[in-house]
């Protein structure tokens, strides 16, 4: 296993929220699968999941374009769920080759996502 990138991003939760007050459900929809959507919808605080995945997705996207790939990667091609002990798991929907391997943190204000792709 090579290391090809690695990325990283913090997002404010508030910033999320006022995305899905300016566009709603259509916001939802471009950036999150119905996977992501469900389980984050299924939380006591829906935005700090929807913001730490958010934050999630611009890390991946971070450490695929430092691995050389130079294509637009749509974020809805990038879903993290998690397995049944809560550990985020990354499968990329589009041509990117490797294993994209990413961490999560959030409080009530901030998400921290951390990724590294190998392969
Ligand atoms: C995993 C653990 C360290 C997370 O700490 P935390 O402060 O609650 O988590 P944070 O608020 O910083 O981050 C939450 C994110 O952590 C990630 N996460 C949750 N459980 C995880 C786990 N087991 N491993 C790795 N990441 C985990 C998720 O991505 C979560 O965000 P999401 O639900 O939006 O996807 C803590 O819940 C813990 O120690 N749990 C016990 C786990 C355990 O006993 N597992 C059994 C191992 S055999």
């Amino acid at each position: 296993m090579a290391i090809k990138g690695i990325g990283s991003d913090i997002v404010e939760v508030s910033r999320i929220q006022r995305m899905q007050k300016t566009y709603g459900s259509r916001f939802l929809q471009r950036v999150f699968t119905k996977g992501e959507i469900a389980y984050c919808e299924s939380k006591e605080h829906p935005e700090v999941h929807f913001a730490g995945r958010f934050a999630a997705k611009e890390a991946i996207a971070k450490a695929v374009y430092q691995s050389g790939y130079n294509e637009v990667i749509p974020f809805s091609d990038i879903e993290i769920l998690n397995d049944d002990q809560g550990r985020p798991m990354t499968s990329l929907l589009t041509k990117i080759r490797g294993n994209c391997l990413v961490t999560i943190t959030h409080e009530k204000s901030f998400a921290v996502a951390f990724a590294v792709l190998e392969n």
